[in-house]
């Protein structure tokens, strides 16, 4: 039997290996968008349920004849999108590998080497923010269960009443069901009455601070999305006045998030004085670097992240600016394991057998947070940082920037474009305001942008999303791939002058 195993990893790992380096090897000539429409795709893939089964290695034709074409190109150079890397060779291989012994990461006693290897990487991680010796983690799906984690975090440590009894079971200055005050409760819980838990990010935030209150039950009316000046970055003046206003409502003001690397423009929120607000408050202080955490691997640009070693939590996502294949997200936490055992412990009888370690082993991950069975993710990001190290991550970050900084010089030396904000990570936000249309309404300006994204993308040649700042629309282009060079960026300027030609005299024939 298992020779049979043996045989069918080759010949099947074989073929994996031929159609991926084929892949790779015509990726910069390839098209980075499908032309397919969604219905032609849909008839491609219409097939009765099987009920005989097919020959593998023609499944793996297939795969490349009909799957490869119509994806997403991502580890594209030419692709500037979404904050989705092109994967690591050795973090690809890596994952594999991992799913060959399938490990499942819940309790370490059903996967001791997996359960060590990732409490190594997030030991790791958490140096890599600056935080100190007791700080501790959990990998996740990516930054939005990182960022519900974190929330989870803060709102147990505001009220942690709320956990066991629930968000009405009693008003918010109560204290705990044993009449004990709980030193670790914010203060601000003695002055609230019957107010709502209130938690504060930039109106910059990602999406998943909507989810993550609503999940929590603290409803979506209460994330306050406070207000950025003209680069994007939140105000702290703006936020002051907020929390204030909501002390004085009963409210009980929570958690403040900081963005470091925010979605739509990559820049970071001013941490620092964010920390110095939350220490002046009573408030959680939790950074989302799920992109833009990695920067601190960098010497020459960590200063732009000061103030991330004070915060409580932190998302980094390896899956995003670490170059490792979907999904390897994490939340690390200053104080340690024991923040999130208070949020998520919880012993099942089938996992209640002798720990092998003692109590406070910090590899029973299954107490760190909401997940079960937990794939072996750790184990790509271990094979990156050693592979790479923080100072191989520097450079490419670092090269990173500094091609967005030479894109956004050019995109500025022209007369038809204009950068909307800075480039603080690898994030450049521009808008094509063509001379003839400096007067025009901003629904005619934003459905030029997106006529400018649409022929881009049926071109084929590059890729980059759009999104709305100041309430209209702009083109957000992101280096993404360690595979892009200075020549990529000049032929995407060059497609940009091209194509936006073309809307122009598709408009005038209108
Ligand atoms: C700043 C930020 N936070 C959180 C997330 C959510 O991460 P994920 O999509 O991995 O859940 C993203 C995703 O792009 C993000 O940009």
């Amino acid at each position: 039997m298992s020779e049979r195993l043996s045989a069918e990893h080759e010949q099947l790992g074989k073929l994996a290996t031929e159609i991926i380096a084929r892949y790779a090897r015509t990726l910069d000539a390839a098209r980075v968008c499908s032309e397919a429409a969604p219905g032609d795709l849909e008839k491609m893939f219409d097939e009765p349920l099987p009920l005989e089964g097919t020959d593998a290695p023609e499944l793996f034709r297939r795969f490349e004849r009909e799957v490869v074409p119509h994806a997403m190109n991502i580890p594209s150079p030419r692709y500037y999108g979404l904050f989705n890397p092109t994967p690591l060779p050795v973090a690809v291989w890596a994952d594999a590998l991992a799913s060959a012994i399938n490990q499942n990461g819940a309790a370490w006693r059903n996967s001791p080497s997996a359960s060590v290897i990732e409490s190594r990487v997030l030991g790791w991680l958490c140096e890599i923010v600056g935080y100190g010796a007791g700080s501790f983690g959990t990998l996740t799906s990516g930054g939005s269960e990182a960022n519900l984690i974190a929330l989870k975090c803060a709102r147990d440590r505001a009220a942690d009443f709320v956990r066991d009894r629930g968000l009405r079971a009693a008003p918010l200055n109560a204290s705990r069901a044993d009449g004990r005050v709980d030193s670790r409760i914010n203060s601000n819980a003695a002055h609230a009455t019957a107010g709502n838990m209130i938690v504060y990010a930039s109106e910059q935030c990602h999406y998943s601070f909507v989810k993550s209150v609503d999940i929590l039950g603290l409803g979506r009316d209460n994330l306050r999305k406070v207000k950025t000046d003209a680069r994007f970055h939140i105000r702290t003046d703006a936020l002051r006045r907020e929390i204030e206003r909501d002390l004085e409502a009963g409210n009980l003001p929570v958690c403040v998030a900081g963005a470091a690397g925010a979605t739509s423009t990559g820049v970071i929120d001013p941490l620092d004085e964010l920390a110095d607000l939350a220490r002046e408050y009573k408030l959680w202080f939790h950074v989302d670097g799920a992109y833009g955490g990695s920067l601190a691997m960098s010497e020459k640009y960590r200063h732009r992240l000061r103030g991330i070693e004070r915060a409580d939590s932190v998302t980094i996502d390896p899956h995003k600016w670490m170059f490792v294949p979907f999904a390897a997200g994490a939340v690390l936490v200053r104080e340690g394991g024991g923040v999130l055992r208070d949020a998520f412990d919880i012993t099942p009888e089938y996992l209640s057998e002798e720990r092998g370690g003692g109590e406070d082993v910090p590899f029973d991950f299954f107490r760190y947070g909401q997940l079960g069975t937990r794939r072996f993710n750790a184990l790509k990001i271990w094979f990156a940082l050693k592979t790479l190290g923080t100072r191989g991550y520097a450079a490419i970050i670092e090269r990173q920037i500094e091609l967005t900084d030479y894109f956004a010089a050019r995109v500025g030396a022209l007369e038809e474009f204009e950068c909307v904000g800075e480039v603080e990570t690898a994030v450049c936000c521009l808008r094509f305001v063509p001379k003839e249309m400096r007067d025009a309404r901003g629904e005619e300006l934003d459905a030029l942008q997106r006529e400018l994204q649409g022929r881009i993308e049926r071109s084929g040649e590059a890729w980059f999303s759009t999104t709305v700042l100041e309430g209209r629309r702009a083109l957000r282009v992101n280096v993404n791939s360690f595979l892009t060079e200075r020549r990529h960026m000049d032929d995407l300027l060059e497609l940009l002058g091209r194509e936006s030609r073309e809307v122009l005299k598709a408009r005038k024939t209108l």
